[in-house]
């Protein structure tokens, strides 16, 4: 893996607030975290991305799943997975070429949250997600950001919302408008089986920070919950 390239947009030494957005699978944080950012003028880090990247790269390797746990950092590294930025925008690489849908792939998602649960693919990682975060003005979000990436990061949340909203938003971001009550109730066992998952393993498992800001986003508006956000950024750095 190549080192985050820099952008021409800093200022060497300026340093900037860091928000980290955690919580579970379909809980609106990429969504909400990206457009925070935007209205912020600050980078985003969509952590999930650079496991589905790990995953993709492995999948179109030679290697197979049951073999995945026995790789190390080296391995895992010479599959060449990058996070470059450009501008405010963080580019998601995997062997030099930009990978965007292919990510959210059925495949990858069936492999992605064991991949996640290998302390191996977890190290290779961190310092990805860490050179991202090293000039500050950085929204990140994922499972760990505010317990192990970023936990000096000024302002934590931790969103949540019920099952049964979380699947209806993921069908509907599959392309499903008004998904049934059947297809929520099978896609709310999917999302529960992947938070079990995220939850219970050894290794950096999805719990809130102590110190988080706890959002339930189940009868928010998109617009309600990302100014929620913003307005504690904006706290945060009038108390600086
Ligand atoms: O957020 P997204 O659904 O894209 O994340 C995919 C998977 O990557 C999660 O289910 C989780 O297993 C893993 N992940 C993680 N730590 C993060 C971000 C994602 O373990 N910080």
């Amino acid at each position: 893996m190549t080192p985050l390239a820099p952008s021409g947009d800093e200022t060497p030494g300026v340093k900037g607030p860091i928000v980290t957005l955690d919580g579970p699978a379909g809980s609106g944080k990429s969504t909400t975290a990206r457009e925070v950012a935007r209205r912020l003028g600050f980078r985003h880090l969509d952590s999930g991305a650079l496991y589905r990247a790990l995953t993709l790269a492995l999948l179109e390797s030679d290697v197979p799943a049951g073999e995945w746990a026995d790789l190390d950092e080296q391995a895992m590294r010479a599959l060449d997975v990058t996070v470059t930025a450009k501008g405010t925008e963080l580019e998601v690489g995997v062997g030099g070429r930009v990978v965007n849908s292919e990510l959210r792939s059925k495949e990858v998602t069936a492999q992605v949250a064991y991949l996640a649960s290998l302390p191996v693919a977890r190290a290779c990682l961190l310092n990805l997600q860490r050179a991202a975060g090293a000039q500050g003005r950085l929204v990140a979000d994922g499972r760990d950001m505010g317990t192990v990436v970023f936990p000096h990061a000024d302002v934590k949340i931790y969103l949540v919302a019920e099952l049964g909203e979380r699947a209806r938003r993921r069908l509907r971001e599959g392309g499903m408008e008004e998904p049934s009550e059947e297809e929520v109730v099978t896609h709310s066992g999917v999302i529960a089986e992947r938070d079990r998952h995220d939850s219970e393993r050894e290794h950096s498992p999805l719990r809130k920070p102590e110190e988080a800001e706890l959002i339930d986003t189940t009868r928010l508006s998109f617009d309600e919950q990302v100014e929620a956000i913003i307005r504690l950024v904006q706290e945060a750095e009038q108390r600086e």
